[in-house]
Parts: structure tokens; C-alpha cells; sequence
């Protein structure tokens, strides 16, 4: 048989039926037989729908109306959910659906995901059940899934919620048995806005393969080393896929990088009055470039290239600058041209070079080296090892938080592997490809209110309320006289190429 042609598009259906069940034989048997058989709650109300389409249209929804959901949809979803496959049909799975709005609040005040919708499913397991191979979980997210599809069907929108907050204090505001463990919650409501185009997702021939692995996998390690540059870009490439919603830069890194811009780089603010003359900027291995469009918003004066080890990384960052920037690779491998040698008047490599191999840390320094006019300036910022970015780590690894690079405390969370550099060593890897040192700052020496309310969201009041406290004497220190150039996390160096 020929083999079926791998691309990204969905694979075409062919047309299906409707998908509702065959109506069982006979007459119409009574409510609780009815359900025995299968029949779900609308019956003959249904509505048509096709498989594929509700399949490929699903989207997460997070803003819904205001309007209740009828109970007899809310049961239509979750006669739908209990149809799903489960471990030995064990079927332990107890749901609850809050469609209370003064619980749904109480539920809110754990987690702020489950203030979004009218209704908040939650799902449970039964603790002790199905433990091989996490079959209760799998039995649980099965049941998931056949809600979300359809409540797709019915018009309805879901988003599947794992950050639930303490989820034992979910279990029991809504009366679940201590031997029932909260597994996630659906939230379901009428969808506020239908998103045109979801998330993309990774190419279908670089996740699966047949009868044997001959894939590269992308590696949990937080270690740089572990990472070949070529993984490193895979991982980059498929952050970006996930669209803006998780690409954004938090407030406190964009104040840190304005003051320093302002302290380090204060020209180019104005538009130039003829743009073919403008100065040049090259921001350097933007990754998911989350602050590359603030630094060319803020140095609009300058003409901006960014470069990226993948195309298609530095071409999402590309239309988010205005103008759009241009596209250069690195290394070459990218398939993109090179950044031009001795043309740019600046070059910025901010929050990037702790994701990078020791190694390769030496080469960029010496390419931006290359890249920079004579005289020309080079701008880093990173994340400090003498800072508590590092302190906090450890105390988190320390209290069982979640590992892998997926958590790492960066800046950009996208950046992949990270490790928090001395100054000592920015400053002997630029000295040692020719750059002087020309000036420097740090900032935040404690982590800012902003990031305290984010990094706690789905805190306990107890645990927020203890954080607040170190965090308000963590403040103070940071206000004693040289503290944030010691102590500050993010710290910025300004170099210049001899003319
Ligand atoms: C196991 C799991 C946990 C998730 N947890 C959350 C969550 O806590 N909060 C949230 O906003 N979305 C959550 N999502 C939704 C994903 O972000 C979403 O499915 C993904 O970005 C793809 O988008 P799409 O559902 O629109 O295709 C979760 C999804 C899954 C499968």
C-alpha cells in the first residue's frame, strides 16, 4: 500500500456520519436503562456534527459570558466524558460540576484559571486506583478530552485546568472523599470569542516515527551542556509555536532593560528623519525575542536586524518589531544569511548567553565582536549568579518544586537551559575578544511585587502572606546604598569595539 504523504496540514477525512450513537433497538427504554444503554442525556437533540472538524477546530477557551449553561448540556458533556476508555473499565472517576457562582468564586480564590467560566468541572480519580503507569490519570484525562470534544460540538468552549492551586482544598470544597485526588478541572462556559487560529503544533514527522525511534529528543536538562546547539534550536522553535500568549515578557524585565537603556544606550530614541541614514542595531539570538520589540519601540532611532539560529524564530520576531526587522542566522547552519561584519553601531545579546555551551559562549562573543563597527558598543544583560535568582533555585529544588527547563526561573521562559553567569566572567569572555568595558549597572537586587503576586497566583493565603514578608525585607536590603550592582539579578554591560 502506498504510503500516506507526512506534512502538518490534518490528514483528510473521509465524510463520516454524524456522530451520534445508534439508537439502541426496541422502544425507548426508561431514564436509568436509557442511560444503562448508552443514550445520552438530548437524545434525538443532538446536534450533527463531523469528527474531523471537531476535532481540528477545538481550541482552548479562557473568556467566556456570562450566561449559565443549561444542566442538561453540562450533563450532555459529561455523559460524553464517561464514555471515554478507562483502566480495566474501572470507571472511578467522580465528577463534580460547580455551577454555583459563590462557589465557583471560593474556587477562584485558589486558583484565579477557575475564575474564567460559569462552570468549573472537576475531575477526580480514585487515589489508589489504576496506579500502573499512571492508568488513573490516563482513565481521567480520557474523560477529559471527550468532554472538551463535545462540548465543542455543542457550541460550548473548555479549557483544561491544571493549576488548580492546593488541589486537596479543591477536593474538599466541593465534598470529594478523601480517597478521591483531584486530578484537573475543565472550565465550560459560552465561548466570549472564538480564536481564529489556535496554536500551531509540531511537525507530524518530527514527533512520530515507525516501529523504531530515529528522533533526536529535546532534553529536560536545565544544563547547558546537555544541549547541542541544533536541540537548542528545535526547543526555540517549538516555543514559538505556542504563540504569544506564553511569549510575553513580564513587566519587571521590561522596566529593568528601559533603565538600563536609559543609562547605558540614552541615544537613538527619535525616529530619524531619513531612515536610510539610521544608525544600526543588532539584537543577537533573540530566541523567542521576547523584549527584542520593546528595545526597538524604545530605540526607534536605530535600523534593527535581529539574529536567531532559526528561521522561523527570528521571523516571528521580525513582525512584531516596527518596522519589521531583519532576519540574520546564526550560526550559519540556520539557513539564514549572516549578520554583515563591522556594521552595526550597536549589538545586544540580552538575557542570552546563559543558555548557551561555555564553549559557544566564546565563539558569539567573538562573532558579536566581529559584527560591531569599530567603536561601535555591545550591550549585554544577564541573570547574575550572585543574585537570588540562584538562592531561590536551589531552595525551590530544595522543597520539591518541578525541575526540567520547562521551570527555569529566566527571564524568558522560553530561553531552554539556563545557568546564571558571575560578572567577572561576561567581562573576561568580552575582554578576551577584544571589547573594553565601558560601563555597567545592575537592578532588582529582591524580586519586584509584580513578580511575587505572579510567581504565588496559585498560593495559598498562608503561603502568600509569608512570601510577602521575606519579599518586603528583601526590599529593604535592596535599597541600601550599592546593593542592586552587587546583589541585582538582572545586570547589564556595556562594551566598546576599539576604533
Ligand atoms: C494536561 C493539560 C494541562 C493544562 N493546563 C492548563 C492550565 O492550567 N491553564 C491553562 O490556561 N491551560 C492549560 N492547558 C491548555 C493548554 O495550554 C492548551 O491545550 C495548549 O496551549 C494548546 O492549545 P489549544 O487547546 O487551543 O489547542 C492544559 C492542557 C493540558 C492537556
Amino acid at each position: 500500500m502506498e504510503a500516506p504523504e507526512r506534512d502538518d496540514a490534518p490528514p483528510r477525512p473521509p465524510p463520516q456520519k454524524a456522530g451520534i450513537p445508534d439508537a439502541p433497538e426496541g422502544s425507548p427504554p426508561m431514564r436509568d436503562e436509557a442511560e444503562d444503554a448508552g443514550v445520552p442525556p438530548l437524545g434525538a437533540a443532538l446536534p450533527e456534527a463531523d469528527f474531523w472538524s471537531a476535532l481540528y477546530t477545538r481550541r482552548s477557551i479562557r473568556k467566556f459570558k456570562p450566561d449559565p449553561v443549561p444542566r442538561e448540556l453540562i450533563d450532555q458533556v459529561m455523559h460524553a466524558g464517561i464514555w471515554a476508555p478507562s483502566s480495566c473499565n474501572y470507571q472511578m472517576w467522580d465528577l463534580v460540576a460547580v455551577d454555583d457562582p459563590e462557589l465557583n468564586a471560593q474556587l477562584a480564590q485558589l486558583s484565579l484559571q477557575m475564575a474564567n467560566a460559569p462552570v468549573n468541572l472537576i475531575v477526580s480519580y480514585g487515589r489508589d486506583f489504576s496506579e500502573e503507569n499512571y492508568a488513573n490519570i490516563q482513565s481521567a484525562s480520557a474523560l477529559i478530552q471527550n468532554m472538551s470534544l463535545a462540548a465543542q460540538v455543542l457550541g460550548l468552549g473548555t479549557f483544561w485546568i491544571t493549576q488548580t492551586g492546593d488541589s486537596e482544598k479543591v477536593r474538599e470544597l466541593v465534598g470529594l472523599p478523601r480517597d478521591r485526588m483531584v486530578i484537573a478541572v475543565l472550565a465550560l462556559g459560552w465561548p466570549k470569542v472564538m480564536p481564529k487560529q489556535g496554536p500551531k503544533r509540531r511537525p507530524l514527522s518530527q514527533v512520530t516515527h515507525y516501529n523504531y525511534y530515529a528522533g533526536k529528543p529535546i532534553p529536560s536538562s536545565v544544563d547547558p551542556e546537555d544541549w547541542d546547539p541544533e536541540l537548542l534550536a528545535t526547543y526555540q522553535r517549538a516555543r514559538v509555536l505556542n504563540g504569544l500568549r506564553h511569549n510575553k515578557p513580564r513587566a519587571w524585565e521590561v522596566r529593568a532593560l528601559v533603565t538600563a537603556l536609559d543609562a547605558l544606550v540614552p541615544d537613538g530614541k527619535q525616529r530619524p528623519e531619513d531612515p536610510a541614514s539610521a544608525p544600526r542595531w543588532l539584537d543577537v539570538l533573540p530566541c523567542t525575542g521576547i523584549v527584542t520589540d520593546k528595545l526597538s519601540i524604545e530605540r526607534r532611532g536605530f535600523a534593527f536586524d535581529v539574529v536567531e539560529r532559526s528561521s522561523e524564530v527570528a521571523q516571528w520576531v521580525s513582525t512584531r518589531t516596527r518596522p519589521k526587522a531583519g532576519v540574520r542566522g546564526w550560526p550559519t547552519s540556520s539557513g539564514l544569511p549572516a549578520p554583515d561584519e563591522g556594521v552595526y553601531d550597536v549589538v545586544s545579546c540580552i538575557f542570552r548567553l546563559e543558555d548557551l555551551r561555555a564553549a559557544e559562549r566564546v565563539e558569539l562573543m567573538a562573532a558579536m565582536t566581529r559584527w560591531v563597527k569599530p567603536g561601535g558598543r555591545v550591550l549585554i544583560g544577564f541573570v547574575s549568579a550572585s543574585s537570588f535568582h540562584d538562592r531561590t533555585e536551589k531552595l525551590r529544588a530544595r522543597r520539591g518544586g518541578p525541575k526540567g527547563v520547562e521551570y527555569v526561573l529566566s527571564p524568558d521562559p522560553n530561553i531552554g537551559p539556563f545557568q546564571a553567569l558571575r560578572s567577572a566572567e561576561v567581562v573576561g569572555l568580552a575582554q578576551a575578544a577584544g571589547l573594553t568595558l565601558e560601563n555597567g549597572l545592575g537592578l532588582q537586587a529582591a524580586p519586584q511585587p509584580e513578580e511575587i503576586d505572579f510567581r504565588t497566583r496559585n498560593f495559598s493565603a498562608r503561603t502568600k502572606k509569608i512570601v510577602n514578608g521575606v519579599s518586603k525585607l528583601l526590599g529593604a536590603i535592596e535599597r541600601l546604598p550599592g546593593a542592586q550592582n552587587r546583589r541585582g539579578r538582572f545586570q547589564f554591560r556595556v562594551f566598546r569595539r576599539p576604533g
